[in-house]
This record gives C-alpha cells, sequence and structure tokens, in this order.
C-alpha cells in the first residue's frame, strides 16, 4: 500500500515544518476572528429595552365613575380608579414582596394571592403582612386631553404625598374641576 504521506521522490508532503507554521497560521487567523467580533460587539452595547414609564390612558369620558379600571393591568400594572370628583392611579405591586393583588369588585378591595394582604378601594393596606399602602402614581391630563400616566412618578400615603399635585386628577361631567 502506497505511503499517503510521501511524494514521489520519498519526501513528506506535510512536514513537521509545515504542520507547525499551518498550525500557526490558523491560531493567528482565529486570534484575529474574535478580535474582530469583540470589536463588532462593542459597537452593540448592551442596552436593556424597558417600556416606557408614561402612557395615555384615554379620554377621562372613557371611564365610569366607580370604576377601578383594569384596562392597563396586564401591559402597565397600573389602575386607574373613577371617583365623582376625578381620579388616582394605583401601582398594582404589593408592598409586602411585589407580587400582583387582584381587585375583587364584589369585595371592593385589592387582595394579594401572595401572603393574603388587603387592600382598600384608596389603597390603603388593611389586612395581611403588606406594611404600607398601594402607591400612586402620577396622573394629569396630556395636551390633547387625554389621561397621561407616568410610573416613574410614585406618591406614598405613608409620607402624606397623595395630597400632592400628580397624585389626583381631578374632574368632573362637566370637565377639569
Ligand atoms: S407579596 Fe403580597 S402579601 Fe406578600
Amino acid at each position: 500500500m502506497a505511503n499517503l504521506q510521501e511524494g514521489g521522490s520519498g519526501e513528506h508532503i506535510w512536514s513537521r515544518r509545515n504542520l507547525l507554521s499551518v498550525a500557526g497560521w490558523l491560531a493567528i487567523l482565529g486570534a484575529l476572528q474574535a478580535g474582530a467580533v469583540a470589536m463588532v460587539a462593542l459597537l452593540f452595547p448592551r442596552v436593556l429595552f424597558e417600556p416606557p414609564t408614561a402612557f395615555k390612558a384615554g379620554q377621562p369620558t372613557d371611564f365610569t365613575v366607580g370604576e377601578v379600571s383594569e384596562r392597563f393591568m396586564r401591559d402597565q400594572r397600573v389602575w386607574i380608579v373613577r371617583e365623582d370628583s376625578g381620579f388616582y392611579a394605583l401601582l398594582g405591586i404589593c408592598t409586602h414582596l411585589g407580587c400582583t393583588p387582584r381587585w375583587l369588585g364584589p369585595e371592593n378591595k385589592f387582595k394579594c394571592p401572595c401572603h393574603g394582604s388587603g387592600f382598600r378601594k384608596d389603597g390603603t393596606n388593611f389586612e395581611g403582612p403588606a406594611p404600607r399602602p398601594l402607591e400612586r402614581i402620577k396622573i394629569v391630563r396630556a395636551d390633547d386631553g387625554q389621561i397621561l400616566i407616568d410610573k416613574s412618578v410614585v406618591f406614598r400615603k405613608e409620607l402624606t404625598e397623595w395630597v400632592k399635585p400628580g397624585s389626583y386628577l381631578k374632574f368632573t361631567a362637566s370637565g377639569t374641576a
């Protein structure tokens, strides 16, 4: 059987020096490729794209007096509550350990399924381990008349912030009070 490693003259086709040379070039090319990949990665920094904290919730007349609107709970974790005199918005995050409470209409309360905390319709905690009320978030009218919610601004009852501008949107059937 012919020796595949030998040419007609009896010399090896791939000498040890050739093999080492090829291996060296492969190593250099690999290093260059890794460098190039790293350079390209630098052009695309790892940025966490989060949904914007502000959103429009429609016209005030879209809501019914007495209603706890769950329209924005799934996407924004926000309830919008319509009263006779206006609106407030509650963040749907339990102040115990951060679970998502549920609005129980017939019982007129928010109830957290994790450890049983209960919150009244205005957000005040009254049962279970939650140490403080739900947080309200900024609610104002946008230029086009729609309700504008901004989750980056929170108001905490225990800090007497529920009286601050932006924590409540006054609105009656005849327009902004
Ligand atoms: S997280 Fe809501 S009661 Fe514990």
